[in-house]
């Protein structure tokens, strides 16, 4: 079991799309569907969708569902990590390629080359894009009841 502590990217393997995690992520899936990142594919014109100089930061999953910027493309492909158990275990959920999503994870992407006005301000744009507020909820709502 040791061996699962070393982290496993699932580099290589096909993303598994918002849609899986949409099924038990209701909430954050329908604040993400609304936003700039979901649409990020359809906001390029036609003939650059298929362009890999623009779709390694508007769809780097690929065409998959709506492409664009997806859960995966921010919290690491889902394929080892998206089931129940491994998710509730914040030790194996990184092990196996749940990624802490910080700073330089935006700045991968908002870069100076983006049509963007000034600088990155992370502490103006990380509240722009908040969707984990029900699972946080259903957290202090269990600790509260003394479930785990
Ligand atoms: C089969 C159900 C299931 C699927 C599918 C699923 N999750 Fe989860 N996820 C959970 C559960 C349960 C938790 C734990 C919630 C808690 O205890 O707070 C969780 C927690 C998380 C967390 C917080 C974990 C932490 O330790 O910080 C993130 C982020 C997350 N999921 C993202 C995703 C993404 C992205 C996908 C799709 C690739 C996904 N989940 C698919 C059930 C699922
Ligand atoms: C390094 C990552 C990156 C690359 C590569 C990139 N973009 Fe973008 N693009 C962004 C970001 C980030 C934004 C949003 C900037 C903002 O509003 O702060 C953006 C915004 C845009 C917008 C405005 C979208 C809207 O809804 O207003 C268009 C159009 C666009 N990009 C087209 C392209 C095209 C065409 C290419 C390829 C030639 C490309 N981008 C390559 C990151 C990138
Ligand atoms: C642009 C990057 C990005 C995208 C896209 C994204 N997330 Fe997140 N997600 C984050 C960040 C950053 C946080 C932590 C926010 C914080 O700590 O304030 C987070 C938090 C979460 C949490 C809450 C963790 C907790 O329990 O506190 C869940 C669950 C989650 N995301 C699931 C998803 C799902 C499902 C999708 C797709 C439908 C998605 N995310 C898309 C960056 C992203
Ligand atoms: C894989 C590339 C990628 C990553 C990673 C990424 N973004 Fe974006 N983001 C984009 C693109 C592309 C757009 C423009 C989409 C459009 O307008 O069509 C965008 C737009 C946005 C917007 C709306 C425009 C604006 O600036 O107000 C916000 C807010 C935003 N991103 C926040 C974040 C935050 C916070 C993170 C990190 C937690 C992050 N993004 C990570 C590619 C990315």
């Amino acid at each position: 079991m040791l061996l699962l502590l070393a982290p496993i990217p699932a580099r290589g393997l096909d993303p598994l799309g918002a849609e899986t995690c949409k099924a038990c992520h209701p909430a954050a899936y329908e604040i993400w569907k609304e936003s700039a990142h979901a649409r990020a594919l359809a906001a390029l014109p036609e003939r650059s969708r298929g362009d890999a100089r623009c779709t390694v930061c508007h769809a780097p999953e690929g065409q998959k569902g709506q492409g664009g910027v997806t859960c995966e493309s921010c919290h690491g492909n889902g394929q080892l990590y998206a089931r129940r158990y491994v998710m509730r275990d914040r030790e194996l959920a990184r092990a196996l390629g749940l990624q802490d999503v910080g700073e330089k994870s935006c700045l991968r992407c908002h870069d100076e080359s983006t049509p963007s006005l000034g600088k990155w301000d992370h502490a103006r744009k990380l509240p722009l894009i908040q969707h984990g507020e029900a699972e946080r909820e259903a957290r202090r709502a269990a600790a509260a009841a003394g479930r785990p």
